[in-house]
């Protein structure tokens, strides 16, 4: 059936452990979208009504396009760019496809370039949340961390460092082993905050908020954000979870393993709400604050609170420990193509799309301070640009044309080889979604926001 299976390179790397795969790719699927992103924007969105929308973009946009990710990707083995060309050539289409790949390999480098940013506060706030300044307002905190260039480049620094040295230490003996170490403790941590939130917090509240739908506040923009959400959160569009997927031993079930990941998101997603709504409430804060939720409305929480100082710390590593695993499978796709195209070892390769990264992240430092004032795409400071243009441009699209290329142009039978194991009508329902429902209602709302 493969009349190609020559260009199958068997030498690549692959996971080691059977559970690494559905480690790594929650690793990169779980990151400040679920515990920063989502919890302020279920709050700015009207709880419950949004949650249940985001479910559904999970589960009709997130899951076929991120099986299709990894079946592109496990079956050339290589990195996106090399990947769609050999799937596409595979399949008798042009090895134009590629520009898919080129896509993915820019906005991880520029989703990098700010998500460090932030994960570089994540990482001041460990220490923030440990030895807070009672003198001062939570807010007034916050100002004094953003309003210094000098601050935020120096943890923006230390987080762009860290990638490099877990990327150069290469698949196996960097990403598999620290997603190995860092992914439980995520979850008990997590477990941990949870159960503060259930001790004193007001947690009837806050599961009322999450799982309750109003949906007086739903209209398109809810839609919008859902999707968009929905995108960055399983880390689709932009070649992390196909790259991943290169990895993935051939015996592996495509269809189990993303049901997983896309669970375990979802799972910890909410488990974020049940940690910081309770919280929220309990102290009579509003839901609603938006970006500053956990900076600013959490630590004042956390100043009150019995044991603050070892929650607080906790909360931070925790959220640090889930960008730190996110921010690696931003960078690993241009590293392995530069390694697989031979352009530069693997170290030099991570030092210079890594320093590329922290490079653009100075703009986004700025934006806190200096430019805050400076305006680039639609009014919006350099930050906001850059996750503008990746979040509801380049990644939507980029999944849309995967989508689009995995329904329309890549060989059923080539797919029903790295389906091998799946029950057919599932198949068929993937076949289906694919074509059809995923990419129209990206289509959809990608014309929705364009318009609007
Ligand atoms: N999914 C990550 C998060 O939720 C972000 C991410 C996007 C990571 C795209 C990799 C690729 O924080």
């Amino acid at each position: 059936m493969t009349e190609n299976s020559s260009s199958k390179i068997n030498e690549t790397v692959s996971w080691v452990g059977r559970w690494t795969f559905v480690l790594a790719a929650a690793g990169s699927a779980v990151g400040l979208g679920n515990i920063w992103g989502f919890p302020y924007k279920a709050g700015t969105e009207g709880g419950g009504a949004f949650v249940l929308i985001y479910l559904l973009c999970i589960l009709a946009v997130g899951l076929p396009i991120m099986m299709a990710e990894i079946m592109i990707g496990r079956r050339a083995r290589k990195s996106p760019v090399n990947a769609m060309k050999i799937a596409a050539i595979d399949s008798g289409q042009s090895g134009k496809w590629q520009a898919v790949g080129w896509g993915g390999l820019i906005s991880g480098i520029l989703i990098l370039s700010f998500y460090s940013v932030i994960a570089g506060i994540c990482l001041n706030y460990i220490f923030i949340s440990a030895f807070p300044n009672p003198e001062i307002s939570s807010l007034t905190q916050f100002n004094e961390v953003t309003s210094s260039p000098l601050k935020l480049m120096f943890w923006h620094s230390i987080f762009i460092f860290l990638n490099i040295l877990i990327i150069s230490a290469g698949v196996i003996s960097g990403i598999e082993r620290m997603v190995r170490l860092l992914m439980p403790m995520l979850f008990i941590l997590m477990m941990v905050m949870v159960i503060n939130a259930m001790i004193n917090g007001d947690f009837a509240k806050g599961l009322n908020f999450l799982f309750a739908p109003d949906f007086s506040q739903v209209d398109a923009t809810t839609f919008l954000r859902a999707m968009g959400q929905a995108f960055f959160s399983l880390s689709l569009g932009m070649g992390s979870i196909m790259c991943y997927g290169a990895y993935m031993p051939q015996e592996e079930n495509i269809f189990k393993t993303s049901l997983t990941v896309a669970g375990l998101d979802t799972v910890i997603a909410i488990l974020a709400g049940l940690a910081i709504f309770p919280i929220i409430f309990a102290y009579g804060l509003e839901p609603g604050e938006g970006p500053g939720l956990v900076f600013i409305s959490l630590l004042s929480v956390f100043v009150d609170m019995p044991l603050g100082n070892i929650l607080g710390p906790a909360f931070f590593a925790l959220l640090s420990i889930a960008a730190l695993s996110s921010a690696i499978s931003l960078l690993e796709p241009s590293v392995a193509y530069f390694e697989e195209e031979k352009i530069a070892s693997r170290f030099s390769s991570a030092l210079i799309l890594g320093l590329s990264a922290w490079f653009i992240g100075i703009g986004s430092v700025l934006s806190f301070n200096d430019w805050s004032e400076l305006e680039f795409i639609g009014g919006l400071n350099f930050l906001d640009s850059i996750d503008y243009l990746a979040n509801q441009f380049l990644m939507p699209i980029g999944g849309m044309m995967v989508a689009i290329f995995a329904g329309w142009f890549f060989k059923p039978d080539l797919a029903l080889e790295e389906f091998s194991g799946i029950q057919f009508y599932i198949f068929q329902v993937w076949r289906f979604f694919i074509k059809f429902v995923s990419p129209l209602l990206v289509a959809t709302v990608f014309i929705y926001q364009l318009a609007s």
